[in-house]
Protein backbone atom coordinates (compact mmCIF):
# COMPACT_ATOMS: atom_id res chain seq x y z
CA UNK A 1 0.00 0.00 0.00
CA UNK A 2 2.82 2.50 1.17
CA UNK A 3 4.45 1.23 -1.88
CA UNK A 4 1.55 2.32 -3.78
CA UNK A 5 1.32 5.53 -2.45
CA UNK A 6 4.81 6.52 -3.17
CA UNK A 7 4.66 5.06 -6.24
CA UNK A 8 1.97 7.39 -7.29
CA UNK A 9 3.46 10.51 -5.81
CA UNK A 10 6.40 9.63 -8.27
CA UNK A 11 4.03 9.51 -11.26
CA UNK A 12 2.04 13.15 -10.35
CA UNK A 13 5.43 14.36 -10.06
CA UNK A 14 6.66 13.08 -13.15
CA UNK A 15 3.05 14.24 -15.04
CA UNK A 16 3.57 17.62 -13.41
CA UNK A 17 7.76 18.42 -14.35
CA UNK A 18 6.20 17.14 -17.88
CA UNK A 19 3.28 19.70 -17.89
CA UNK A 20 5.24 22.46 -16.61
CA UNK A 21 8.43 21.65 -18.87
CA UNK A 22 5.49 21.93 -21.88
CA UNK A 23 4.18 25.11 -21.18
CA UNK A 24 7.50 26.65 -20.53
CA UNK A 25 8.02 25.27 -24.11
CA UNK A 26 5.00 26.11 -25.25
CA UNK A 27 5.91 30.21 -23.75
CA UNK A 28 9.11 30.08 -25.35
CA UNK A 29 8.35 28.63 -28.81
CA UNK A 30 5.67 32.07 -29.00
CA UNK A 31 8.07 34.39 -27.40
CA UNK A 32 10.11 33.99 -30.49
CA UNK A 33 7.04 34.55 -32.72
CA UNK A 34 3.92 36.03 -30.87
CA UNK A 35 2.93 38.67 -28.70
CA UNK A 36 1.56 36.31 -26.19
CA UNK A 37 4.15 34.30 -26.10
CA UNK A 38 6.31 36.95 -24.93
CA UNK A 39 4.33 38.73 -22.49
CA UNK A 40 3.71 35.30 -20.95
CA UNK A 41 7.58 34.56 -20.95
CA UNK A 42 7.77 37.94 -18.78
CA UNK A 43 5.41 37.55 -16.11
CA UNK A 44 1.89 38.47 -17.90
CA UNK A 45 0.28 35.19 -17.79
CA UNK A 46 -3.35 34.46 -19.78
CA UNK A 47 -6.03 36.01 -17.17
CA UNK A 48 -4.36 39.09 -16.90
CA UNK A 49 -5.49 39.85 -20.44
CA UNK A 50 -8.26 37.52 -20.73
CA UNK A 51 -10.71 38.54 -18.29
CA UNK A 52 -14.02 36.69 -18.17
CA UNK A 53 -12.39 32.91 -17.52
CA UNK A 54 -10.56 33.55 -21.26
CA UNK A 55 -13.48 34.74 -23.32
CA UNK A 56 -12.46 37.66 -24.61
CA UNK A 57 -14.90 40.68 -24.94
CA UNK A 58 -15.49 42.38 -28.39
CA UNK A 59 -16.86 45.47 -27.67
CA UNK A 60 -15.36 48.58 -28.85
CA UNK A 61 -15.12 49.86 -25.38
CA UNK A 62 -13.80 46.75 -24.04
CA UNK A 63 -11.34 45.12 -25.97
CA UNK A 64 -7.78 46.57 -24.88
CA UNK A 65 -8.58 48.09 -21.37
CA UNK A 66 -5.45 45.81 -20.20
CA UNK A 67 -3.43 47.41 -22.69
CA UNK A 68 -3.98 50.82 -21.97
CA UNK A 69 -3.81 49.93 -17.95
CA UNK A 70 -0.09 48.95 -18.51
CA UNK A 71 1.12 51.27 -21.68
CA UNK A 72 -0.73 53.59 -21.53
CA UNK A 73 -2.58 55.21 -24.17
CA UNK A 74 -2.20 56.03 -27.46
CA UNK A 75 -1.01 59.82 -27.14
CA UNK A 76 1.09 58.33 -24.32
CA UNK A 77 2.89 55.70 -26.68
CA UNK A 78 3.19 58.43 -29.23
CA UNK A 79 5.32 60.32 -26.43
CA UNK A 80 7.80 56.58 -26.18
CA UNK A 81 7.48 55.99 -29.86
CA UNK A 82 8.77 60.04 -30.85
CA UNK A 83 11.71 59.02 -32.10
CA UNK A 84 11.02 56.37 -34.43
CA UNK A 85 10.84 57.82 -38.57
CA UNK A 86 6.86 56.77 -38.54
CA UNK A 87 4.87 57.32 -35.49
CA UNK A 88 1.89 55.32 -36.08
CA UNK A 89 0.61 55.74 -32.29
CA UNK A 90 0.24 59.68 -33.20
CA UNK A 91 -0.64 59.79 -36.65
CA UNK A 92 -3.16 57.15 -36.88
CA UNK A 93 -6.77 58.46 -37.78
CA UNK A 94 -9.03 58.78 -34.38
CA UNK A 95 -8.62 56.44 -31.05
CA UNK A 96 -8.04 53.02 -32.68
CA UNK A 97 -7.92 50.04 -30.55
CA UNK A 98 -4.25 48.40 -29.89
CA UNK A 99 -5.24 44.95 -31.44
CA UNK A 100 -6.16 46.74 -34.48
CA UNK A 101 -2.36 46.06 -35.19
CA UNK A 102 -0.90 44.17 -32.16
CA UNK A 103 -2.48 40.64 -32.36
CA UNK A 104 -2.09 38.44 -29.21
CA UNK A 105 -1.86 34.62 -31.05
CA UNK A 106 -1.17 36.05 -34.71
CA UNK A 107 1.22 37.72 -36.65
CA UNK A 108 0.93 41.93 -36.01
CA UNK A 109 0.53 43.60 -38.98
CA UNK A 110 0.10 47.34 -38.96
CA UNK A 111 -3.34 48.06 -40.14
CA UNK A 112 -2.85 51.00 -42.15
CA UNK A 113 -0.36 48.62 -44.11
CA UNK A 114 -3.61 46.58 -45.69
CA UNK A 115 -3.69 49.84 -48.18
CA UNK A 116 -0.74 51.63 -47.75
CA UNK A 117 3.52 49.84 -48.02
CA UNK A 118 4.75 51.88 -44.76
CA UNK A 119 7.95 50.67 -43.68
CA UNK A 120 7.38 49.91 -39.90
CA UNK A 121 8.95 47.80 -37.97
CA UNK A 122 5.97 46.51 -35.90
CA UNK A 123 7.00 43.83 -32.95
CA UNK A 124 5.96 40.40 -33.90
CA UNK A 125 5.40 40.93 -37.53
CA UNK A 126 5.69 37.70 -39.03
CA UNK A 127 7.62 37.84 -42.19
CA UNK A 128 10.15 37.19 -39.81
CA UNK A 129 8.31 34.35 -37.44
CA UNK A 130 9.06 31.45 -39.75
CA UNK A 131 10.53 29.49 -36.78
CA UNK A 132 9.14 26.07 -36.91
CA UNK A 133 7.36 25.26 -33.84
CA UNK A 134 6.41 21.46 -34.95
CA UNK A 135 7.61 19.18 -37.70
CA UNK A 136 6.48 16.33 -40.15
CA UNK A 137 7.48 14.29 -42.72
CA UNK A 138 4.12 15.00 -44.76
CA UNK A 139 1.30 17.14 -43.38
CA UNK A 140 -2.15 16.68 -44.61
CA UNK A 141 -4.69 19.52 -45.20
CA UNK A 142 -8.54 18.51 -44.30
CA UNK A 143 -9.64 15.66 -42.74
CA UNK A 144 -12.19 14.62 -45.15
CA UNK A 145 -12.03 11.03 -46.86
CA UNK A 146 -9.51 11.58 -49.18
CA UNK A 147 -7.27 13.56 -46.04
CA UNK A 148 -7.67 10.77 -44.17
CA UNK A 149 -6.85 8.04 -46.57
CA UNK A 150 -3.80 10.29 -47.52
CA UNK A 151 -2.92 10.42 -44.00
CA UNK A 152 -3.18 6.84 -43.19
CA UNK A 153 -1.08 6.04 -46.80
CA UNK A 154 1.65 7.87 -45.98
CA UNK A 155 2.01 6.68 -41.97
CA UNK A 156 1.97 3.24 -43.84
CA UNK A 157 4.45 4.24 -45.95
CA UNK A 158 5.88 5.01 -43.17
CA UNK A 159 5.94 9.03 -42.42
CA UNK A 160 5.46 10.68 -39.34
CA UNK A 161 2.11 12.45 -40.50
CA UNK A 162 -0.05 15.49 -38.74
CA UNK A 163 -3.56 15.96 -39.79
CA UNK A 164 -5.42 19.22 -40.33
CA UNK A 165 -8.82 20.45 -40.09
CA UNK A 166 -9.96 24.03 -39.98
CA UNK A 167 -13.93 22.05 -38.77
CA UNK A 168 -14.28 21.55 -34.81
CA UNK A 169 -14.62 17.99 -35.93
CA UNK A 170 -13.51 15.75 -38.69
CA UNK A 171 -15.16 14.01 -41.75
CA UNK A 172 -15.43 16.76 -44.40
CA UNK A 173 -18.70 16.13 -47.24
CA UNK A 174 -17.45 12.80 -46.51
CA UNK A 175 -19.03 11.89 -43.51
CA UNK A 176 -22.00 13.60 -45.45
CA UNK A 177 -21.73 10.95 -48.50
CA UNK A 178 -24.86 8.79 -48.35
CA UNK A 179 -24.62 6.65 -51.42
CA UNK A 180 -21.53 4.45 -52.22
CA UNK A 181 -18.46 4.37 -54.10
CA UNK A 182 -17.78 2.88 -57.41
CA UNK A 183 -15.40 0.75 -58.34
CA UNK A 184 -15.22 -2.03 -61.58
CA UNK A 185 -14.41 -5.14 -61.70
CA UNK A 186 -14.16 -5.66 -58.11
CA UNK A 187 -13.61 -8.47 -55.54
CA UNK A 188 -17.06 -7.88 -54.22
CA UNK A 189 -19.02 -7.59 -57.68
CA UNK A 190 -17.38 -11.20 -58.76
CA UNK A 191 -18.53 -13.09 -55.30
CA UNK A 192 -22.10 -11.65 -56.04
CA UNK A 193 -22.08 -12.46 -60.07
CA UNK A 194 -21.99 -9.03 -60.88
CA UNK A 195 -20.86 -7.83 -64.22
CA UNK A 196 -18.76 -4.73 -64.93
CA UNK A 197 -15.87 -3.39 -67.37
CA UNK A 198 -13.78 -1.08 -66.79
CA UNK A 199 -13.48 0.33 -69.58
CA UNK A 200 -17.44 0.75 -69.50
CA UNK A 201 -16.51 2.82 -66.22
CA UNK A 202 -13.63 5.16 -67.70
CA UNK A 203 -16.08 5.82 -70.58
CA UNK A 204 -19.13 6.55 -68.59
CA UNK A 205 -16.89 8.94 -66.19
CA UNK A 206 -16.31 10.79 -69.25
CA UNK A 207 -19.81 10.73 -70.81
CA UNK A 208 -20.62 12.02 -67.41
CA UNK A 209 -18.12 14.70 -67.77
CA UNK A 210 -19.95 15.68 -70.71
CA UNK A 211 -16.18 14.50 -72.41
CA UNK A 212 -14.32 17.66 -70.23
CA UNK A 213 -12.29 15.30 -67.42
CA UNK A 214 -8.93 14.83 -68.03
CA UNK A 215 -8.21 11.19 -69.50
CA UNK A 216 -5.68 10.09 -67.78
CA UNK A 217 -7.19 10.95 -64.50
CA UNK A 218 -9.91 8.77 -64.88
CA UNK A 219 -8.14 5.84 -66.22
CA UNK A 220 -6.31 6.29 -63.14
CA UNK A 221 -9.22 6.78 -60.78
CA UNK A 222 -11.05 3.08 -62.24
CA UNK A 223 -8.15 1.23 -62.76
CA UNK A 224 -6.89 1.56 -59.33
CA UNK A 225 -10.52 1.13 -58.26
CA UNK A 226 -10.98 -2.30 -57.46
CA UNK A 227 -7.94 -2.46 -55.39
CA UNK A 228 -9.26 0.91 -53.50
CA UNK A 229 -12.11 -1.26 -51.89
CA UNK A 230 -9.84 -4.41 -51.05
CA UNK A 231 -7.98 -2.09 -49.35
CA UNK A 232 -11.04 -0.42 -47.59
CA UNK A 233 -11.92 -3.63 -46.38
CA UNK A 234 -8.73 -4.54 -45.35
CA UNK A 235 -8.40 -1.64 -42.83
CA UNK A 236 -12.17 -2.71 -41.56
CA UNK A 237 -14.86 -1.62 -44.24
CA UNK A 238 -18.21 -2.71 -44.65
CA UNK A 239 -18.28 -2.54 -48.82
CA UNK A 240 -20.79 -6.10 -48.96
CA UNK A 241 -24.20 -4.09 -50.97
CA UNK A 242 -23.98 -3.30 -54.82
CA UNK A 243 -26.50 -0.89 -56.13
CA UNK A 244 -26.56 1.32 -59.22
CA UNK A 245 -25.51 4.89 -59.28
CA UNK A 246 -27.54 7.42 -62.54
CA UNK A 247 -25.59 7.16 -65.64
CA UNK A 248 -24.20 4.19 -65.81
CA UNK A 249 -25.51 0.67 -66.85
CA UNK A 250 -23.92 -1.31 -64.28
CA UNK A 251 -23.99 -2.31 -60.56
CA UNK A 252 -20.89 -0.71 -59.24
CA UNK A 253 -21.83 1.58 -56.27
CA UNK A 254 -20.31 -0.19 -53.26
CA UNK A 255 -21.69 0.69 -49.28
CA UNK A 256 -22.37 -1.23 -46.09
CA UNK A 257 -24.94 -4.12 -45.83
CA UNK A 258 -28.25 -2.84 -45.95
CA UNK A 259 -27.90 -0.04 -47.98
CA UNK A 260 -26.73 2.18 -44.92
CA UNK A 261 -24.81 5.76 -45.71
CA UNK A 262 -21.23 4.82 -47.02
CA UNK A 263 -19.71 8.53 -45.86
CA UNK A 264 -20.37 8.03 -41.90
CA UNK A 265 -19.05 4.42 -41.71
CA UNK A 266 -15.91 5.10 -43.64
CA UNK A 267 -15.45 7.96 -41.44
CA UNK A 268 -15.31 5.90 -38.20
CA UNK A 269 -13.28 2.88 -40.00
CA UNK A 270 -10.52 5.98 -41.10
CA UNK A 271 -10.71 7.57 -37.77
CA UNK A 272 -9.74 3.97 -36.09
CA UNK A 273 -7.12 3.26 -37.98
CA UNK A 274 -5.69 7.08 -37.73
CA UNK A 275 -5.59 6.46 -34.11
CA UNK A 276 -3.78 3.16 -34.46
CA UNK A 277 -1.57 3.98 -36.59
CA UNK A 278 -0.60 7.10 -34.41
CA UNK A 279 -1.52 9.65 -36.33
CA UNK A 280 -1.46 13.68 -34.72
CA UNK A 281 -5.31 14.94 -35.77
CA UNK A 282 -5.58 18.24 -35.22
CA UNK A 283 -8.93 20.05 -35.29
CA UNK A 284 -9.87 23.75 -35.29
CA UNK A 285 -6.62 24.11 -37.16
CA UNK A 286 -6.94 25.78 -40.23
CA UNK A 287 -3.82 26.00 -43.10
CA UNK A 288 -3.26 29.61 -44.17
CA UNK A 289 -0.67 29.81 -46.05
CA UNK A 290 2.05 26.57 -47.95
CA UNK A 291 5.38 27.68 -47.01
CA UNK A 292 8.15 27.13 -49.84
CA UNK A 293 11.41 27.89 -49.67
CA UNK A 294 13.52 29.94 -52.29
CA UNK A 295 13.91 26.94 -54.67
CA UNK A 296 9.68 26.92 -54.67
CA UNK A 297 9.83 23.61 -52.84
CA UNK A 298 7.36 23.20 -50.26
CA UNK A 299 8.87 23.16 -46.67
CA UNK A 300 5.61 23.63 -44.42
CA UNK A 301 2.44 25.10 -43.98
CA UNK A 302 1.23 28.12 -41.44
CA UNK A 303 -1.54 27.17 -39.10
CA UNK A 304 -3.90 29.15 -37.25
CA UNK A 305 -5.23 27.31 -34.19
CA UNK A 306 -8.32 28.26 -32.82
CA UNK A 307 -6.68 27.88 -29.47
CA UNK A 308 -3.23 27.71 -30.00
CA UNK A 309 -3.10 30.68 -32.63
CA UNK A 310 -0.79 31.03 -35.42
CA UNK A 311 2.15 28.68 -35.35
CA UNK A 312 4.19 26.76 -38.41
CA UNK A 313 4.38 23.14 -39.11
CA UNK A 314 7.99 22.04 -40.75
CA UNK A 315 6.80 19.24 -43.33
CA UNK A 316 8.98 17.71 -45.77
CA UNK A 317 5.49 17.20 -48.04
CA UNK A 318 2.08 18.49 -47.72
CA UNK A 319 -0.91 17.00 -49.25
CA UNK A 320 -3.87 18.81 -49.40
CA UNK A 321 -7.05 17.36 -49.27
CA UNK A 322 -9.41 20.42 -48.29
CA UNK A 323 -12.43 19.72 -50.22
CA UNK A 324 -14.36 22.26 -52.23
CA UNK A 325 -16.78 24.88 -51.93
CA UNK A 326 -20.03 24.72 -52.54
CA UNK A 327 -20.61 25.68 -48.98
CA UNK A 328 -19.27 29.31 -49.88
CA UNK A 329 -21.98 31.58 -51.56
CA UNK A 330 -19.03 33.83 -52.14
CA UNK A 331 -17.28 31.46 -54.37
CA UNK A 332 -20.30 29.92 -55.73
CA UNK A 333 -20.95 33.68 -56.96
CA UNK A 334 -17.57 34.28 -58.45
CA UNK A 335 -17.22 31.11 -60.56
CA UNK A 336 -20.78 30.36 -61.57
CA UNK A 337 -22.93 33.20 -60.35
CA UNK A 338 -26.30 32.00 -61.64
CA UNK A 339 -25.84 29.51 -58.74
CA UNK A 340 -25.68 31.93 -55.74
CA UNK A 341 -28.52 31.45 -54.13
CA UNK A 342 -29.00 27.52 -54.42
CA UNK A 343 -28.96 25.95 -51.25
CA UNK A 344 -26.39 23.49 -50.36
CA UNK A 345 -25.77 20.04 -49.50
CA UNK A 346 -21.91 20.79 -48.01
CA UNK A 347 -20.99 20.92 -44.65
CA UNK A 348 -19.82 24.22 -43.89
CA UNK A 349 -16.34 24.27 -43.97
CA UNK A 350 -16.58 23.17 -47.53
CA UNK A 351 -15.85 27.11 -48.36
CA UNK A 352 -12.67 26.46 -50.75
CA UNK A 353 -9.96 27.15 -48.10
CA UNK A 354 -7.99 24.44 -50.02
CA UNK A 355 -8.22 25.76 -53.12
CA UNK A 356 -6.85 29.23 -51.21
CA UNK A 357 -3.71 28.02 -49.98
CA UNK A 358 -3.04 26.18 -52.99
CA UNK A 359 -3.73 29.16 -55.35
CA UNK A 360 -1.40 30.82 -53.42
CA UNK A 361 1.12 28.06 -53.49
CA UNK A 362 1.11 28.75 -57.33
CA UNK A 363 -1.10 26.12 -58.64
CA UNK A 364 -2.86 25.88 -61.83
CA UNK A 365 -7.26 25.96 -61.08
CA UNK A 366 -9.42 24.24 -63.56
CA UNK A 367 -12.61 23.59 -64.07
CA UNK A 368 -13.93 26.17 -61.72
CA UNK A 369 -17.25 27.11 -62.80
CA UNK A 370 -18.53 23.59 -63.05
CA UNK A 371 -20.85 23.58 -60.19
CA UNK A 372 -22.59 20.10 -59.79
CA UNK A 373 -26.24 20.38 -58.70
CA UNK A 374 -27.91 17.73 -57.28
CA UNK A 375 -31.48 16.62 -58.54
CA UNK A 376 -32.27 15.49 -54.90
CA UNK A 377 -32.08 17.50 -51.48
CA UNK A 378 -34.96 17.13 -49.19
CA UNK A 379 -37.60 19.60 -49.25
CA UNK A 380 -36.53 22.96 -47.99
CA UNK A 381 -33.64 21.74 -45.82
CA UNK A 382 -29.69 20.97 -46.63
CA UNK A 383 -30.33 16.92 -46.16
CA UNK A 384 -29.21 15.41 -49.65
CA UNK A 385 -31.61 12.40 -50.37
CA UNK A 386 -29.25 10.15 -51.63
CA UNK A 387 -29.42 8.78 -55.43
CA UNK A 388 -29.12 5.34 -54.13
CA UNK A 389 -32.89 6.01 -53.12
CA UNK A 390 -33.66 6.23 -56.83
CA UNK A 391 -31.07 3.67 -57.79
CA UNK A 392 -33.05 0.85 -55.34
CA UNK A 393 -36.05 1.77 -57.36
CA UNK A 394 -38.03 4.76 -56.38
CA UNK A 395 -39.63 6.79 -59.44
CA UNK A 396 -39.51 10.60 -59.17
CA UNK A 397 -43.34 12.51 -59.52
CA UNK A 398 -44.25 16.10 -60.36
CA UNK A 399 -46.85 17.98 -58.63
CA UNK A 400 -49.42 16.37 -61.31
CA UNK A 401 -48.57 13.14 -60.62
CA UNK A 402 -46.30 12.17 -63.33
CA UNK A 403 -42.94 10.97 -64.40
CA UNK A 404 -41.23 13.39 -66.47
CA UNK A 405 -37.55 12.10 -66.76
CA UNK A 406 -35.30 8.74 -66.92
CA UNK A 407 -34.49 8.58 -62.54
CA UNK A 408 -31.22 7.59 -63.25
CA UNK A 409 -29.96 9.83 -66.19
CA UNK A 410 -26.82 11.79 -64.81
CA UNK A 411 -27.45 14.69 -62.54
CA UNK A 412 -27.13 17.62 -64.61
CA UNK A 413 -30.29 16.45 -66.75
CA UNK A 414 -32.22 14.87 -64.05
CA UNK A 415 -31.94 18.46 -62.01
CA UNK A 416 -32.65 20.43 -65.64
CA UNK A 417 -35.81 18.17 -65.43
CA UNK A 418 -36.84 19.02 -62.02
CA UNK A 419 -36.27 22.48 -62.63
CA UNK A 420 -39.05 22.42 -65.17
CA UNK A 421 -41.45 21.30 -63.43
CA UNK A 422 -44.35 22.80 -61.00
CA UNK A 423 -42.74 24.55 -58.31
CA UNK A 424 -38.99 23.07 -59.77
CA UNK A 425 -39.46 20.20 -57.53
CA UNK A 426 -40.66 16.44 -57.22
CA UNK A 427 -41.46 13.99 -55.18
CA UNK A 428 -39.43 10.17 -54.82
CA UNK A 429 -42.25 7.79 -54.42
CA UNK A 430 -41.76 4.38 -53.35
CA UNK A 431 -42.31 1.56 -51.27
CA UNK A 432 -41.67 -0.90 -48.92
CA UNK A 433 -39.24 -2.85 -50.75
CA UNK A 434 -37.19 0.72 -51.42
CA UNK A 435 -37.16 1.29 -47.84
CA UNK A 436 -35.83 -2.22 -46.86
CA UNK A 437 -33.34 -2.07 -49.46
CA UNK A 438 -31.79 1.20 -47.89
CA UNK A 439 -31.49 1.94 -44.24
CA UNK A 440 -30.34 5.61 -44.76
CA UNK A 441 -34.34 5.70 -45.49
CA UNK A 442 -35.34 5.16 -42.29
CA UNK A 443 -32.98 8.30 -41.27
CA UNK A 444 -34.68 10.58 -43.39
CA UNK A 445 -37.74 9.47 -41.96
CA UNK A 446 -36.40 10.31 -38.78
CA UNK A 447 -35.63 13.94 -40.13
CA UNK A 448 -39.17 14.21 -40.81
CA UNK A 449 -38.36 14.21 -44.63
CA UNK A 450 -41.11 11.80 -45.42
CA UNK A 451 -44.83 11.09 -46.22
CA UNK A 452 -46.07 8.01 -45.58
CA UNK A 453 -49.71 6.35 -45.51
CA UNK A 454 -50.69 2.59 -46.23
CA UNK A 455 -52.14 3.09 -49.65
CA UNK A 456 -50.96 4.89 -52.75
CA UNK A 457 -54.66 7.38 -52.34
CA UNK A 458 -53.89 8.69 -49.07
CA UNK A 459 -50.06 8.91 -49.96
CA UNK A 460 -51.37 11.40 -52.75
CA UNK A 461 -53.83 12.88 -50.63
CA UNK A 462 -50.47 14.11 -47.98
CA UNK A 463 -48.53 15.59 -51.30
CA UNK A 464 -51.68 17.32 -52.59
CA UNK A 465 -51.01 15.27 -55.62
CA UNK A 466 -54.41 13.81 -58.08
CA UNK A 467 -54.45 10.16 -56.63
CA UNK A 468 -56.25 8.69 -60.21
CA UNK A 469 -53.27 10.10 -61.43
CA UNK A 470 -50.21 9.12 -59.28
CA UNK A 471 -51.98 5.41 -58.99
CA UNK A 472 -51.94 5.38 -62.83
CA UNK A 473 -48.35 6.02 -63.19
CA UNK A 474 -47.32 3.83 -60.14
CA UNK A 475 -49.06 1.15 -62.40
CA UNK A 476 -47.60 1.88 -65.46
CA UNK A 477 -44.12 1.82 -63.94
CA UNK A 478 -44.74 -1.44 -62.10
CA UNK A 479 -45.50 -3.23 -65.59
CA UNK A 480 -42.65 -1.72 -67.13
CA UNK A 481 -40.84 -3.55 -64.49
CA UNK A 482 -42.65 -6.62 -65.48
CA UNK A 483 -41.76 -6.25 -68.37
CA UNK A 484 -38.13 -4.50 -68.24
CA UNK A 485 -38.66 -2.28 -70.53
CA UNK A 486 -38.95 1.55 -69.84
CA UNK A 487 -41.19 3.06 -73.00
CA UNK A 488 -41.84 6.02 -71.10
CA UNK A 489 -38.25 7.10 -70.76
CA UNK A 490 -36.15 4.32 -71.12
CA UNK A 491 -34.82 3.79 -67.77
CA UNK A 492 -32.57 0.93 -67.83
CA UNK A 493 -32.35 -0.13 -64.17
CA UNK A 494 -35.75 -0.86 -62.23
CA UNK A 495 -34.83 -3.04 -59.25
CA UNK A 496 -37.95 -3.37 -57.83
CA UNK A 497 -41.60 -2.54 -58.29
CA UNK A 498 -43.61 -0.24 -56.25
CA UNK A 499 -46.27 -2.42 -54.85
CA UNK A 500 -45.43 -3.52 -50.98
CA UNK A 501 -46.94 -0.87 -48.22
CA UNK A 502 -46.25 1.21 -46.85
CA UNK A 503 -45.94 3.71 -49.02
CA UNK A 504 -43.83 6.41 -49.26
CA UNK A 505 -43.23 10.11 -50.32
CA UNK A 506 -40.08 12.79 -50.11
CA UNK A 507 -40.13 16.28 -51.61
CA UNK A 508 -37.10 16.84 -53.01
CA UNK A 509 -35.57 19.70 -55.11
CA UNK A 510 -32.04 20.66 -56.58
CA UNK A 511 -29.25 21.82 -54.57
CA UNK A 512 -25.53 22.33 -54.85
CA UNK A 513 -23.61 19.52 -54.06
CA UNK A 514 -20.10 19.31 -56.04
CA UNK A 515 -17.68 21.42 -57.35
CA UNK A 516 -15.80 19.78 -60.63
CA UNK A 517 -12.86 22.53 -60.09
CA UNK A 518 -9.68 22.72 -58.67
CA UNK A 519 -5.70 22.42 -58.84
CA UNK A 520 -4.86 20.87 -61.57
CA UNK A 521 -2.75 17.30 -60.31
CA UNK A 522 -0.95 14.75 -62.39
CA UNK A 523 -1.33 10.95 -62.08
CA UNK A 524 0.60 11.24 -58.98
CA UNK A 525 -1.12 13.52 -57.23
CA UNK A 526 1.50 15.97 -57.65
CA UNK A 527 0.00 19.41 -58.12
CA UNK A 528 0.88 21.09 -61.15
CA UNK A 529 1.95 25.18 -61.61
CA UNK A 530 0.90 27.70 -63.84
CA UNK A 531 4.31 27.07 -66.43
CA UNK A 532 2.81 23.35 -66.57
CA UNK A 533 5.73 22.43 -63.70
CA UNK A 534 5.39 20.37 -60.57
CA UNK A 535 5.39 21.86 -57.44
CA UNK A 536 7.79 20.15 -55.53
CA UNK A 537 6.65 18.56 -52.31
CA UNK A 538 3.52 20.01 -53.05
CA UNK A 539 0.45 17.09 -53.88
CA UNK A 540 -3.55 17.49 -53.54
CA UNK A 541 -6.45 14.66 -53.28
CA UNK A 542 -10.31 14.47 -54.10
CA UNK A 543 -12.21 17.65 -54.67
CA UNK A 544 -9.92 20.11 -53.80
CA UNK A 545 -8.34 19.00 -57.05
CA UNK A 546 -9.75 19.88 -60.83
CA UNK A 547 -9.86 17.64 -64.06
CA UNK A 548 -10.81 13.86 -62.52
CA UNK A 549 -14.55 14.89 -62.98
CA UNK A 550 -14.83 17.58 -65.91
CA UNK A 551 -17.99 19.06 -66.24
CA UNK A 552 -20.58 16.90 -64.22
CA UNK A 553 -19.47 14.14 -61.62
CA UNK A 554 -21.34 10.90 -61.58
CA UNK A 555 -23.09 9.62 -58.24
CA UNK A 556 -20.65 7.44 -56.38
CA UNK A 557 -17.51 8.53 -57.99
CA UNK A 558 -16.93 11.40 -55.69
CA UNK A 559 -16.04 8.62 -52.74
CA UNK A 560 -13.50 6.78 -55.20
CA UNK A 561 -11.92 9.63 -56.23
CA UNK A 562 -11.07 10.09 -52.48
CA UNK A 563 -10.04 6.76 -51.80
CA UNK A 564 -7.74 6.30 -55.20
CA UNK A 565 -5.89 9.96 -55.59
CA UNK A 566 -5.97 10.16 -51.90
CA UNK A 567 -4.16 6.71 -51.43
CA UNK A 568 -1.88 7.51 -53.93
CA UNK A 569 -0.75 11.25 -52.71
CA UNK A 570 -0.54 9.95 -48.96
CA UNK A 571 1.91 7.08 -50.55
CA UNK A 572 3.97 8.98 -52.84
CA UNK A 573 4.22 12.22 -49.90
CA UNK A 574 5.57 9.96 -48.29
CA UNK A 575 7.94 8.81 -50.24
CA UNK A 576 9.13 12.32 -51.68
CA UNK A 577 9.26 13.15 -47.84
CA UNK A 578 12.05 10.43 -47.69
CA UNK A 579 13.92 11.47 -50.50
CA UNK A 580 14.35 15.12 -48.60
CA UNK A 581 17.34 15.81 -46.80
C1 LIG B 1 -25.76 10.55 -53.34
O1 LIG B 1 -25.82 9.46 -52.77
O2 LIG B 1 -26.63 10.93 -54.12
C2 LIG B 1 -24.62 11.43 -53.04
C3 LIG B 1 -23.34 10.73 -53.19
C4 LIG B 1 -22.55 11.31 -54.32
O3 LIG B 1 -22.61 12.51 -54.54
O4 LIG B 1 -21.87 10.55 -55.00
Amino acid sequence: MIRNSSMWRLLLLIIAIAGIAAFAFAAQVEKDTYMAGFHQANGVSCVDCHEKNFVMDDSETVVNKKCVECHGSMSDMAKVTAKDELNPHKSHLGEINCSTCHKGHEQSKAYCNNCHTFKMDIKFDSDKKAEFADSADVVVVGAGGAGYVAAISAADAGAKVILLDRMPITGGNSSLAAGGINAAETSVQKKQGIKDDKEAMVEETIKGGRYLNDVQLVKTMVYNSAAAIDWLISIGADMSDIVRSGGVDYDRTHRPVGGGAVGTHLISVYKANAIKKGIDVRVNSDVVKIIKNDKGAVVGVQVKGKHSGLYTIKAKAVVVAAGGFAASDELVAKYKPQFKNTPSSNQPGATGGGIKILEDAGAEMIDMGFIQIHPTMGGDTKVLISETVRGSGAILVNQEGKRFVNELTTRDKATAAILKQTGAKAYLIFGEEVRKANKQVNGYIHLNLVESASNLKDLAKKIDVPADVMADTVAKYNSYYTKKADPEFSRQDMPRPIKEAQYYAIMVKPGRHHTMGGARINTNSQVINLTADVIPGLFAAGEVTGGVQGGNRLGGNAITDTVVFGRIAGANAASYAASVK
